[in-house]
């Protein structure tokens, strides 16, 4: 038997991560854009000082993450599975569009449907740090003597992908029952969610204290 309740499945600190992480890479993206010459507006120096010191803090706010992550449990939230992947799939790329129902409604113990979980897992294994070592590459160059055309352009490439990111996630974001209904779950903590008799089934409850 399952029941729906609105519950709070995003911790004090989970959101103060999430909210501070989207705050950084889009400081980052700007100021990134503008370093490469995409965009004007801003004195280049200026971009830079700024693009160094939301590095540093970003690097900061992922190193507290990790602990986080590691401490809570939290990071079971992104084993990634195949079960139900193709389901989600379908609906993401037709079934959407047709008014159909979610086949991955969250549970408490499984936040995330299979999609979102390969999709964060790459992004915290494999966008975050080729963004955080290129970028340290880039401004360790002249003690490394590596080759800048080759360290920028790897920094360049791990930008768009996280600019890619950011532009699926924000779309994805508008897709819950109402177009804000996620916008308000990670702002509230809050979100109706489907509570298992069985307990034991999944890896972690979130019912966050705070
Ligand atoms: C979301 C994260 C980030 C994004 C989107 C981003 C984006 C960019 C972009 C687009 C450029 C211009 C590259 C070029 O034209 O050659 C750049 C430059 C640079 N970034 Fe990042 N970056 C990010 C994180 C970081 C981090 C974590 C560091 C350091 C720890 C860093 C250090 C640098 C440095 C040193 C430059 C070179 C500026 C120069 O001298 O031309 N970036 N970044």
């Amino acid at each position: 038997m399952a029941d729906r309740q609105y519950l709070k499945i995003f911790s004090r600190f989970e959101r103060f991560w999430h909210w501070a992480q989207a705050a950084l890479v889009l400081a980052l993206l700007f100021t990134g854009a503008r370093l490469h010459g995409l965009i004007g507006g801003v004195d280049w120096s200026a971009a830079f000082a700024l693009h160094l010191v939301a590095a540093g803090l970003i690097i900061v706010l992922w190193v507290f993450a990790i602990f986080w992550h590691l401490t809570t449990g939290a990071w079971q939230h992104y084993i990634p599975t195949l079960r139900n992947l193709i389901p989600v799939i379908g609906y993401y790329a037709y079934g959407i569009f047709r008014g159909a129902a979610h086949p991955a409604k969250p549970t408490l113990h499984r936040k995330h449907n299979p999609l979102q979980r390969l999709s964060y897992l790459f992004l915290k294994l494999v966008i975050n740090p080729a963004i955080w070592a290129t970028g340290v590459l880039y401004l360790t160059i002249n003690l490394t003597g590596l080759d800048l055309q080759t360290v920028a352009w790897l920094h360049v490439i791990s930008a768009y992908a996280m600019a890619i990111f950011v532009v699926i996630h924000v779309y994805m974001a508008t897709t819950g029952d109402t177009p804000t209904a996620y916008l308000k779950a990670m702002t509230t903590g809050y979100e109706w969610v489907i509570v298992e008799e069985d307990k034991a089934k999944g890896p972690m409850t979130t019912r966050a204290k705070h």
